[in-house]
């Protein structure tokens, strides 16, 4: 742990709630510098629950059916991300769509990821799609969440090959444990406070992203101590 504590993450979940538990994970073991001090489900059915709970997480349910509108239903999001401290906001298969107000609330500090090598195959159905359009390569990307749908800056994107004969459930298995592999890595950056978003830019040990990171530079990445920069 540094100096400064570990960074603390809240994670938001709507389904089983894999992502959050590989991150989960990977705090546990000390191979990030980041706890989960909260995961938030948009419904009490989500899988990821009992997963939590298994982890010996904090949960909370904020169930969207019960506030008025978006702008109440992202206030109570809002009281439950600051009421835990939470510094970093982690969509890990959150299925709702957030306001520009509330991405702007938290903006440099709110991660998702997506199963698609982005900017293809954005909203639902990825692998589907993926396999209808016969492409040979599929994948996930980690990116900053801005207003756009799908669309922020991509941090990291880790690719999977279609094989012959795959279906969607093979390919989604096979981008779902790219996933696990890639958004700790991402959130360890962040946890370094190596990584930020800087208007609609990505910084690296404060030098700007060109292209997203590989899951291979992630982690060579995360190996590698910057040279102090003199000034
Ligand atoms: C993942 O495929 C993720 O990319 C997408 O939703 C799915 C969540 O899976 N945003 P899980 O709940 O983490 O298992």
């Amino acid at each position: 742990m540094s100096a400064r504590g570990a960074l603390r993450l809240a994670v938001l979940i709507s389904g089983r709630g894999s992502n959050m538990a590989a991150i989960a994970r990977a705090c546990a073991a000390g191979a990030i510098d980041a706890q989960v001090v909260l995961v938030i489900a948009d419904a009490a059915a989500a899988g990821g629950l009992a997963l939590a709970e298994r982890l010996q997480l904090a949960t909370t349910v904020i169930p969207a059916q019960q506030h008025q509108d978006r702008e109440r239903y992202e206030a109570a999001l809002a009281a439950a991300i600051d009421g835990c401290g939470a510094e970093l906001i982690v969509l890990a298969g959150f299925m709702r769509i957030l306001s520009a107000s509330f991405v702007q609330r938290y903006a440099g500090r709110l991660l998702n990821i997506h199963p698609s090598l982005l900017p293809r195959h954005k909203g639902l159905h990825t692998h589907r799609r993926v396999l209808e359009a016969r492409e040979t390569e599929h994948g996930a990307s980690v990116h900053f969440v801005t207003a756009q749908l799908d669309g922020g800056p991509v941090i990291c994107q880790a690719r999977v090959p279609v094989l012959d004969g795959d279906s969607e459930q093979t390919l989604a298995a096979r981008v779902l444990a790219a996933e696990h592999r890639i958004y700790p890595k991402v959130i360890g950056l962040m946890a370094a406070g190596r990584l930020r978003l800087a208007g609609d830019r990505i910084l690296l040990d404060g030098r700007p992203l060109t292209a997203p990171l590989t899951n291979g530079e992630t982690a060579a990445a995360a190996h590698h101590v910057p040279a102090p920069i003199h000034r």
